[in-house]
């Protein structure tokens, strides 16, 4: 099966800030022939290769039947803030994603990607880091052909909620610019739009890239979607 076979895709946080930019992609070239999107509320996006259903997070399994396709893509998250326990936090941001994933695995899928988030790591003292690098685990215990695990920095875009403590780090971070260059390079917020493009761009490359389980920092996130723009720009300029 080469990259050119026509795939289906399965996202899940398709309302959220990176997964709705993401779906925009997938849905804009016909690299997918079908995208599958599961949420708990309906959106308002139609489209002729866009298969939506609203679902019981809280209930997978019975939706089984539902998580069938080449290649996963999940964006789905939460803060404590808004989820109020950290129980409730970790179903979103560890539960879900895991069983997403082990139900995707189980009915054929050869490609999970996932946005978990810089400083991940499954030792980490901060209770956020150490659920985003359980999952990271979780999720590269199940041996998908490619695992891509997206791990942004602060992520900047419009948000219909405010949330203090990203506008404080997108302060900070705006104050600390000048020095976040070289190996401090990958500190730096992140557009949402070019997690997704480069998250996209990677999945469609997954089948070039021999697979395996592979970790994208923000800084290079920002590489791939700088250079899909290039492209674009001289594509354009060429025609
Ligand atoms: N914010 C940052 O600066 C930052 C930085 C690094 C990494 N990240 C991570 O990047 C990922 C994407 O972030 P984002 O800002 O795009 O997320 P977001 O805008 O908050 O969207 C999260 C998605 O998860 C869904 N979701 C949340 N709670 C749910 C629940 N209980 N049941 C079902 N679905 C639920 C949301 O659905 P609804 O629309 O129905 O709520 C939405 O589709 C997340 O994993 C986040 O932790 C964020």
């Amino acid at each position: 099966m080469g990259c050119s076979y026509k795939k289906t895709a399965l996202l899940v946080g398709a309302t959220g800030l990176v997964g709705s930019i993401l779906l925009e992609q997938m849905l804009a070239d016909d690299y997918y022939q079908e995208v599958i999107v599961l949420t708990r509320k309906p959106i308002s996006l139609q489209h002729i290769k866009l298969s939506q259903h609203i679902i019981d997070f809280e209930n997978l399994e019975a939706y089984a039947h539902l998580i069938k396709a080449n290649d996963v893509y999940c964006c789905l998250g939460t803060t404590i803030r808004k989820a109020k326990t950290k129980e409730q936090f970790y179903q979103v941001d560890f539960v879900y994603p895991t069983e997403i994933a082990k139900i995707a695995k189980f009915n054929g899928a050869s490609h999970f990607s996932i946005v978990t988030a810089m400083g991940a790591c499954k030792s980490s003292t901060f209770y956020y880091n150490r659920v985003k690098g359980e999952v990271e685990e979780a999720i590269e215990h199940l041996q998908f052909k490619s695992t891509h695990i997206i791990r942004p920095s602060l992520l900047l875009g419009e948000r219909s909620e405010f949330r203090l403590g990203e506008e404080i780090g997108k302060v900070i971070a705006k104050g600390l610019e000048f020095m976040m260059v070289g190996g401090l390079k990958k500190y730096r917020p992140i557009e949402a739009k070019a997690v997704a493009v480069a998250m996209y761009q990677l999945g469609k490359d997954a089948c070039k890239l021999q697979g395996g389980f592979k970790i994208f920092e923000s800084s290079f996130l920002q590489t791939i979607y700088d250079e899909e723009r290039f492209a674009q720009f001289a594509t354009s300029q060429a025609s």
